[in-house]
């Protein structure tokens, strides 16, 4: 499934030079799109190392411990691996959503354009492409994060892989929790990374 995420991103990302390399722009239009480029898909390489370390992580959580410590285990411990990862690719990540579990990961107002945008394309069967943005001087960049079967177990729906222990333990830990009633291959929030400019 991790890989099914990983090559969604490869696709979007080979998408994505694809389109640039048919460009017809100017000279100097075509470096910048360059470098964007090449922030882009350090950003996602960024993002698919911390995903992987994430997901191998809680895996490992719900095989061992089950579903319902796996929650514990994400609520205690997707922060510090998260930093980890950062310090180590020396570059901000975070994820946030639109429909956040924990309120810090509610998006602010620029990744929710991005999201509700995304999810706009996604329901035409459209494919979204990630985004990279100069902000005061730092190069920041949007990765779609798509839900797959094994996500439904705590952000599915109630009626079908949410179990009532599940729930009661997420309503338990997240009161204001909006991160329920997924399906497959719906958006449920984005990676953002910020890197320094080189
Ligand atoms: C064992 C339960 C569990 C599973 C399985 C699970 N999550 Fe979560 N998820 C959580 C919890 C708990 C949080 C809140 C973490 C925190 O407090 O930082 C969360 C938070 C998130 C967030 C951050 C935004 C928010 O809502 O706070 C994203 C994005 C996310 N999950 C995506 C996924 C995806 C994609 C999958 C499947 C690959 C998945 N999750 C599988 C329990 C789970």
């Amino acid at each position: 499934m991790k890989t099914i995420y990983r090559l969604s991103l490869i696709i979007i990302s080979l998408i994505l030079l694809g389109c640039n390399n048919t460009s017809e722009e100017t000279q100097s239009k075509e470096n910048t799109n360059k470098n964007d480029i090449s922030y882009t898909e350090e950003g996602l390489n960024f993002a698919m190392q911390t995903q992987k370390v994430l997901a191998k992580n809680l895996m490992n959580e719900i095989k061992t411990n089950g579903t319902v410590a796996a929650i514990t285990f994400c609520s205690s411990k997707a922060y510090p691996l998260t930093d980890s990862m950062a310090l180590v690719l020396d570059a901000q990540l975070k994820r946030v959503s639109d429909q956040a579990r924990n309120p810090n990961n509610k998006a602010n107002k620029q990744e929710a354009a991005y999201i509700a945008k995304s999810k706009e394309l996604l329901g035409k069967g459209e494919i979204i492409k990630p985004q990279m943005t100069e902000v005061n001087g730092k190069m920041v960049g949007y990765y779609p994060i798509l839900t797959n079967q094994l996500c439904l177990q705590c952000h599915g729906s109630q009626d079908e892989e949410l179990k009532p222990e599940t729930l009661s333990q997420i309503e338990g830990l997240y009161p204001n929790d909006k991160a329920i009633d997924y399906k497959v291959n719906e958006l449920r929030g984005i990676w953002v990374v910020e890197m320094n400019k080189k």
